[in-house]
C-alpha cells in the first residue's frame, strides 16, 4: 500500500454509459485511501503523449448521470509498437504514476497487460455496450445501450402499427450479438438474425407472411451489426417483394452508444471502480475486474483474452499454450455456458413469436 502514491485511471475503445460512474468511483477510492489521480486523456493515446491531469475530488462531482467519457477515448494503434509503449511507460515514470485502472473492451486490456508486463501494475475494468467480454456476466454500458434500441424499437412499432408496415432494426455488436436478441425478445420482435446462431431467411419470411394473413400490423425484425455486410438492406428488400409487407430499414449505430447511464451501469461501473482500486493498491496487477454470477471477481487477463478468442472463433497458433489443462478446460465451461445463454435466449424469441 505504502508502495502507492499515485495512480492513473484511463478510458479506452469505444465509449460506453457508465465509464463516468467508473471514473468517479476510481478517483474517489483512491482519494479515500490517500492515494493522487492522475486522469489520462483520450485513452492510451494520452498516456504516449503525456495529456494528464490531477482529477480532484469536485471534478468528479455529478458526473455519474453524464453519457460518453469525461476522459475522452480513442482507440490506439500506435500502444501496440515497441516505440508506443516506451513513450508511455516514459510518461509514467516522468509523472510518477504507480499504477493504472483502465476502462474499456479487450482492446483496452491487451493494452494493459503489455503495461503490466513493463512494469506498470494495471487493472481492467469491463466497459463496452457489445457485453462482448466472454470472461465477465457484464460489462458497462449495455443496460444502457440495450434500454435505448428498446425505446427506439417501441417508437418504429407505434409508426409500424399505424402504417401496417415492418422495421428492420440493425444494431450494434460487431462481435456479438446480445443487444439484439435480448432487445428483440423485449421489443417482441418477430425475428432476431446474430452473428453466433443460424438465421433461416426463407422461414422468417415464410412467418412474416403467415402472420400477414393473420391479421398482425406491425413487425420487427432485428439483427446485430455483425451480421454479413449489406443483411438488413437486402432483407429488407426480400420482405417488400416476397412477403408483399411494406418495410423499412434502420441502423441505429452510435446513437446506441451515448445517453444518460441506466441505474444498472451506475451502480456496477462504480462498484467495479472501487474493486480495482482495492485491487491495486493490494499490489495485484494483470487483473480485470469481471462479475460472475452477481459478485466481482479479478480474472487474469491473459486468461480473460484467450477465452475471449476461444469464444469468438478466433484463437491463434500457440495462445493455449502457456495455459494449464485445467485453466483450458475452464475456458471451454465457460464459452459453452456463453453459447448456452445465447441458445436459451433465442429458443424464447423463436417460441414468442409464434402468434
Ligand atoms: O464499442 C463496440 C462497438 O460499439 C461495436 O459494436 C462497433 O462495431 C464499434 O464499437 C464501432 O466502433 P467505432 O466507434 O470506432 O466506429
Amino acid at each position: 500500500m505504502a508502495k502507492f502514491r499515485k495512480i492513473g485511471v484511463l478510458t479506452s475503445g469505444g465509449d460506453a454509459p457508465g465509464m463516468n460512474a467508473a471514473v468517479r468511483a476510481v478517483v474517489r477510492s483512491a482519494l479515500a485511501r490517500g492515494v493522487e489521480v492522475v486522469g489520462i486523456y483520450k485513452g492510451y493515446t494520452g498516456l504516449i503523449s503525456g495529456e494528464l491531469k490531477t482529477i480532484t475530488s469536485a471534478d468528479v462531482a455529478n458526473i455519474t448521470g453524464l453519457g460518453g467519457t469525461i476522459l475522452y477515448s480513442d482507440r490506439c494503434p500506435e500502444f501496440a509498437t515497441e516505440e508506443g509503449m516506451a513513450k508511455a511507460i516514459q510518461t509514467c515514470k516522468d509523472n510518477e504514476i504507480d499504477g493504472i485502472v483502465a476502462i474499456g473492451g479487450d482492446g483496452t486490456f491487451r493494452g494493459a497487460t503489455d503495461l503490466s508486463m513493463h512494469g506498470i501494475p494495471t487493472i481492467g475494468i469491463p466497459g463496452t455496450i457489445d457485453n462482448d467480454i466472454t470472461s465477465t456476466d457484464y460489462s458497462i454500458g449495455f443496460d444502457t445501450a440495450m434500454n435505448t434500441v428498446l425505446h427506439a424499437a417501441d417508437c418504429l412499432r407505434d409508426t409500424c402499427e399505424s402504417h401496417a408496415r415492418c422495421e428492420v432494426i440493425e444494431v450494434m455488436g460487431r462481435d456479438a450479438g446480445y443487444i439484439a436478441l435480448e432487445c428483440g425478445i423485449s421489443c417482441g420482435a418477430t425475428a432476431v438474425a446474430i452473428k453466433e446462431l443460424p438465421f433461416d431467411e426463407d422461414a422468417c419470411i415464410e412467418k412474416l407472411k403467415e402472420l400477414r394473413a393473420k391479421g398482425q400490423r406491425s413487425f420487427i425484425v432485428m439483427h446485430s451489426e455483425g451480421m454479413p455486410k449489406g443483411f438488413g438492406e437486402a432483407l429488407t428488400e426480400r420482405i417488400n417483394i416476397e412477403a408483399d409487407i411494406d418495410t423499412r430499414f434502420i441502423r441505429l449505430a452510435h446513437m446506441v452508444r451515448g445517453g444518460a447511464p441506466t441505474l444498472r451501469d451506475r451502480l456496477i461501473a462504480t462498484q467495479m471502480g472501487d474493486f480495482a482500486v482495492d485491487l491495486i493498491l493490494e499490489g495485484k496487477s494483470d487483473l480485470v475486474v469481471c462479475q460472475r454470477d452477481d459478485k466481482l471477481v479479478a480474472t487474469d487477463i491473459a486468461w480473460a483474452l484467450v477465452v475471449d478468442r476461444m469464444y469468438k472463433n478466433k484463437l491463434k497458433d500457440g495462445d493455449l499454450d502457456k495455459f494449464t489443462a485445467e485453466q483450458i478446460e475452464a475456458m471451454k465451461v465457460r464459452c459453452a455456458q456463453k453459447k448456452a445463454v445465447l441458445e436459451d435466449m433465442m429458443d424464447v424469441a423463436k417460441t414468442l413469436a409464434k402468434n
